[in-house]
């Protein structure tokens, strides 16, 4: 092939790939991409099954002390979804072309990053219920948003995980609105984990726009369909009218509806906190990865079986 003729042929396939994209084609694995593109959803996919696999951590301190049968069933039941959205993620990312051991260490080693809010330690038994009313209430605003990401295996995970997000979002908020009917101790717990964790649900869809390096190529490949700030205010928006509903307050002095925006206006985010966090040097960064790292060690017999087992099919079956 000549010298000038590569290039002509990889710009004819990225016109051809920037058609499909704006046309609203599913991208799927066989396709041709630019390898930035291949980048930015490895990047993002894995992160966001790091969360999923992370966020069983906080929720999970609290299955032995869940206060009835009934809350320990309904809980067991989260955190065992969250362990599945895991594995649709990583089996999304390894369509791409990298290897589950190798998103594992990104993870362990802290070069990929899961979702700041996992940082945060469960105090009491309202946390499970402000994590599960709000993070998994955050979580569907963004996911919903990416059922229509560009690439087909990301989007269709997205699917089917928000079919149980409503679930676990309605158990967070039973739980919350429950306490809010309680005792005075139990009305002081729900409201002092609303203080705690709403300022780290709103940081969860990241940075603001004007601060977001990966949001114009998110935009431009139609992997993002919602900028970060548009949808924290959508998650605001819906959030403080369930708060009123059940008397709690939320910790931010500054809210207020804005007739002229039809949204509500807010504090500004405390974005120290938030790059400190995701930097590594949150409450439990290094607890969460340590007990991943005992896990995933300790879990090592599990995995060596079923290639053994695998290995003993093939050989059976040739
Ligand atoms: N936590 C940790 N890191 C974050 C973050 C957060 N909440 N928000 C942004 N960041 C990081 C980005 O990863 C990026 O760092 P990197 O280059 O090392 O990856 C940097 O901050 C700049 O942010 P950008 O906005 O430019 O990055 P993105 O365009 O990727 O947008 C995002 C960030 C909105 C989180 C996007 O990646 C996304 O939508 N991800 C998928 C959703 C997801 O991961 N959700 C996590 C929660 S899952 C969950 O809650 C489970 C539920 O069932 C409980």
């Amino acid at each position: 092939m000549s010298s000038n003729t590569a290039p002509a042929i990889e710009d004819a396939r990225l016109s051809k790939f920037e058609e499909r994209v704006q046309k609203g084609d599913a991208i799927e694995p066989r396709d041709w991409m630019p390898e930035a593109y291949r980048k930015h959803l490895i990047r993002q996919i894995s992160q966001h099954a790091h969360s999923e696999v992370i966020g069983m951590q906080p929720e999970g301190n609290w299955i032995t002390r869940a206060p009835s049968i009934r809350a320990k069933q309904i809980l067991l039941a989260k955190i065992q979804d969250e362990g599945g959205h895991g594995l649709y993620l990583y089996s999304a990312a390894e369509t791409l072309g990298i290897s589950r051991e190798e998103m594992i260490e990104q993870l362990q080693t802290g070069k990929a990053k899961y979702s700041n809010i996992f940082n945060y330690p469960t105090l009491t038994w309202a946390d499970i219920g402000a994590i599960g009313w709000l993070v998994d209430g955050a979580a569907i605003v963004n996911q919903v948003s990416l059922q229509r990401t560009s690439y087909g295996p990301y989007s269709r995970a997205m699917v089917r995980i928000c079919k149980e997000e409503s679930f676990h979002q309605r158990q967070g908020y039973e739980i919350m609105a429950m306490m809010m009917k309680g005792t005075p101790e139990q009305r002081e717990m729900a409201q002092d984990a609303m203080n705690r964790w709403w300022w780290p649900s709103l940081m969860m869809f990241g940075p603001h726009d004007s601060d977001s390096p990966h949001s114009s190529d998110a935009f431009r490949w139609k992997i993002k369909r919602h900028s970060n700030d548009e949808l924290r205010t959508k998650f605001i928006d819906k959030t403080v009218q369930q708060a009123e509903v059940i008397g709690l307050t939320i910790p931010d002095p500054e809210l207020k509806w804005n007739e002229a925006t039809g949204h509500y206006d807010h504090g500004e985010i405390n974005w120290d906190e938030f790059y400190r966090v995701i930097q590594g040097n949150g409450q439990c960064n290094k607890q969460r990865i340590a007990h991943h790292k005992k896990a995933h060690n300790d879990g090592a017999w599990v995995r060596a079986a079923a290639e053994a087992y695998k290995v003993k099919q093939a050989v059976k079956n040739n």
